[in-house]
């Protein structure tokens, strides 16, 4: 079963297209990243998944429904099974950690502030933050707040999650234990992850699936070894290069 499939994805601004014809499959209860170098489109692909960029042309499933059609509110209900952790986290500086986490909650819910708060401080759990509710993002390390960014997106129980460059900004230590975190969530809750990075080191022990995504297509796809053992020297190389052997 695909959580999701994506055909024929083309997306364009204003000269050639960024997007030119993407074919993925995203197998459920997977974690598959998307590899690829800076500009290439790898945000723009997960925006495409949450509705917040419209393709041109191609189609995009989401556990097995056709989006193609949707409407505001469709993409609505859809977003509140599709978590997205954003590459600089999108916390508000102005809110403390337990309100940021239960932002949703408290603008779009009659939920009271105390039901809320212990919902955030459950989240905060998940991600090894408990009791930090009361502190501001500008008191957090980088690896805390992405934590606290991934404890926003557990408050809706996602099937999927989508990682936007998860480890950028990170120390190594730090980012070895967000992976950490990521895999033990997605045991835990059985959550779909798809992830865009150009960070080999993290993918290794993280990425069941890695696409490469070059030049406006998936130009290759499967395990990373197998990647990195590809005879399509475009693939075998941006592995390669990054000094990762199998
Ligand atoms: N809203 C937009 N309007 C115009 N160009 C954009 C927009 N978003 C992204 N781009 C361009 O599309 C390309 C791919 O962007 P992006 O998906 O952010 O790359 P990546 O995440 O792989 O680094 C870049 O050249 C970027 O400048
Ligand atoms: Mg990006």
């Amino acid at each position: 079963m695909n959580a999701i499939e994506i055909e024929d994805l083309w997306i364009g601004f204003d000269e050639e297209p960024v997007l030119q014809g993407v074919n993925l499959k995203v197998e459920a209860n997977r974690n598959t990243i998307i590899a690829g170098t800076s500009g290439v489109g790898k945000t723009i692909l997960l925006k495409s998944v949450i509705g917040l960029l419209k393709p041109n042309r191609g189609r995009i499933t989401i556990n097995g429904e056709d989006t193609s059609g949707y409407s505001a509110q469709d993409w609505y209900n859809l977003r509140m099974q599709i978590g997205m952790v954003f590459q600089g986290n999108a916390l508000f500086d102005s809110m403390s950690v337990w309100e940021n986490v239960g932002f949703f909650f408290l603008e779009h819910t009659r939920k009271s502030a105390e039901q809320v708060r212990r919902e955030a401080e459950q989240a905060l759990k998940l991600v090894d933050l408990e009791g930090t509710g009361d502190l501001y993002p500008e008191e957090l390390s980088g690896g805390m707040k992405k934590r606290v960014a991934l404890a926003r997106t557990l408050l809706f129980n996602p099937k999927i999650i989508l990682y936007d460059e998860p480890s950028s900004g990170l120390d190594p230590v730090t980012s070895e234990g967000i992976k950490d975190l990521m895999r033990s969530i997605h045991k835990q809750f059985g959550t779909t992850a798809l992830i865009v990075s150009h960070d080999l080191l993290f993918m290794q022990g993280l990425a069941e699936r890695v696409g490469l995504l070059d030049q406006g297509r998936i130009v290759g796809f499967g395990p990373l070894e197998e990647l990195q053992q590809s005879s399509d020297p475009l693939v075998s190389n941006f592995f390669r290069i990054k000094g990762i052997s199998p």
